[in-house]
């Protein structure tokens, strides 16, 4: 199941995403549509808030960049109930999008290397660090979940260079390829 993808405005992008308990019912079917929906809408990662549900899971597929990173083919994954334990390194810029703003990309730095803790679809416990591409997405998609987005990074003079496109995301002017759910529409 393809799902809308939530944009700027809708408030469910600003909250805190709870927690997944481990008899959440439909877990696999969730991860299923959220990969489909990513799929479909040509992201690397999507969070949960993004297709309206604030649970703490994000699924990140970052095997198109495995050839400028070698590793991160078949890099496949569903992070669940993650918890960021440490970020490392130098900060680093790369040209960030986000399909909940459509349009929209601007240069975000972030630290290299982090440490996550999470469980996956069969709530087993991982321990791991990443760096480069992987953990860019993964910082990235970890923000959606603490109702925080890229542009919240950006210099007051870009947030208000960008107001009117924010907007026009908000009011649902802007039509991207992707099925979009309009705050205040059903
Ligand atoms: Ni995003």
């Amino acid at each position: 199941m393809i799902y809308p993808v939530t944009v700027y405005g809708d408030p469910i992008l600003r909250k805190r995403a709870e927690d997944i308990p481990a008899d959440y019912e439909g877990l696999k079917e969730l991860i299923d549509n959220m990969f489909e929906t990513m799929y479909v809408s040509d992201g690397v990662g999507l969070a949960a808030p993004q297709i309206g549900k604030s649970l703490r899971i994000f699924v990140i597929d970052a095997s198109s960049a495995a050839d400028e990173e070698p590793e991160l083919d078949g890099f496949k994954k569903a992070f669940i109930n993650p918890v960021i334990l440490e970020k490392t390194g130098d900060e680093w810029i790369m040209n960030e999008g986000c399909l909940s703003l459509p349009e929209i990309r601007e240069d975000v730095s972030r630290p290299e290397t982090v440490r996550i803790r999470y469980v996956d679809e069969n709530f087993v416990e991982h321990d791991e660090v990443y760096s480069g591409f992987a953990a860019r997405v993964i910082q990235h998609e970890y923000d959606h979940l603490e109702g925080i987005l890229f542009i919240d990074y950006l210099s007051p003079l870009k947030k208000r260079i960008l107001k009117g496109k924010l907007m026009a995301i908000t009011k649902g002017k802007v039509r991207p390829a992707y099925r979009i759910k309009v705050p205040g529409l059903k």
